[in-house]
């Protein structure tokens, strides 16, 4: 069975390593990164709806059913589109893990970061509104830790990305918090980054940074058990991009850590 994941770049890794490493997703993988238009999230909305358009295209016609959308931006923009244009494709979407934070908040607030576009989808706003925690809830955008993320350099920009970090929640009591929800599937990179500073910030706290790989990666495992032809004879990870990026090559294998990784492009 050929498997697609989807992301504007390399946060999608963050799930699809979840899935390999703790729920031992072993079939034929497809991995597209729009590298070439990443990042996503400060992008005009219907520029970024055509785009994932097209790269999904890709996925369903080289055969890979299903899909899971490792990005939640696309899946805030497109997910209904998709599922109603592809109705034979079982698409995994993600989104913001607002619901495990709900369920164990205890009346604290709740920290919500994402990127630009996710925070302004109704989406997220009408599940805040179903969890009933409208007054409960901070969306904060924080579209440049995607950028930290594709840069080369990642690795070595542990002190800008504090910055940037504490800028962002430095107006906020942490005291008066429970959770910090990753609503992007590129922050879970800087787990370590957002732990320092609100140790830094609020010592003694009990925040916990909360994220949907997990959840995503369990549901895709149930999705694949319930089809027929579970049985992969050709294991394998590609990892497709639509630019020709040594970088990126460089960092999934960082993330990816000792998985065999084929490099292959999707240049039109
Ligand atoms: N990883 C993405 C997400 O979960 C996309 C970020 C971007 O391209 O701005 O939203």
């Amino acid at each position: 069975m050929k498997v697609g994941f989807f992301d504007s770049g390399l946060g999608g890794l963050t799930v699809l390593k979840e899935a390999i490493e703790n729920e031992n997703l072993n079939e034929e993988i497809y991995y597209l990164a729009d590298t070439k238009n990443t990042p996503y999230g400060v992008k005009d909305e219907k520029l970024v709806k055509g785009l994932i358009e097209d790269n999904i295209k890709y996925l369903v016609d080289i055969g890979c059913n299903p899909i899971v959308i490792a990005c939640n931006t696309a899946t805030s923009l497109s997910i209904e589109y998709l599922r109603k244009k592809y109705e034979n494709i079982i698409f995994i979407g993600t989104e913001p893990a607002v619901k495990v934070a709900a369920d164990t908040h205890m009346d604290k607030k709740i920290i919500v970061f994402a990127t630009s576009i996710t925070i302004r989808q109704e989406k997220l706003l009408k599940l805040v509104e179903k969890l009933d925690i409208q007054d409960e809830v901070e969306l904060i955008a924080a579209d440049k830790l995607v950028e930290f993320a594709e840069d080369a350099n990642c690795n070595n920009l542990n002190k800008e990305v504090e910055e940037y970090l504490k800028s962002l929640i430095s107006g906020y009591d942490l005291t008066e918090f429970s959770h910090i929800v990753l609503g992007c599937t590129h922050f879970p990179l800087f787990y370590k980054n957002i732990q320092n500073v609100i140790d830094e910030i609020c010592p003694k706290n009990n925040i916990k940074i909360v994220d949907g790989a997990k959840g995503i990666s369990k549901n895709l495992i149930n999705k694949i058990s319930k089809l027929d032809n579970k049985n992969s004879t050709n294991n394998s990870i590609h990892i497709v991009t639509t630019s020709v990026s040594k970088v990126f090559e460089l960092r999934s294998k960082q993330i990816l850590g000792n998985q065999k990784l084929q490099f292959e492009y999707k240049l039109q």
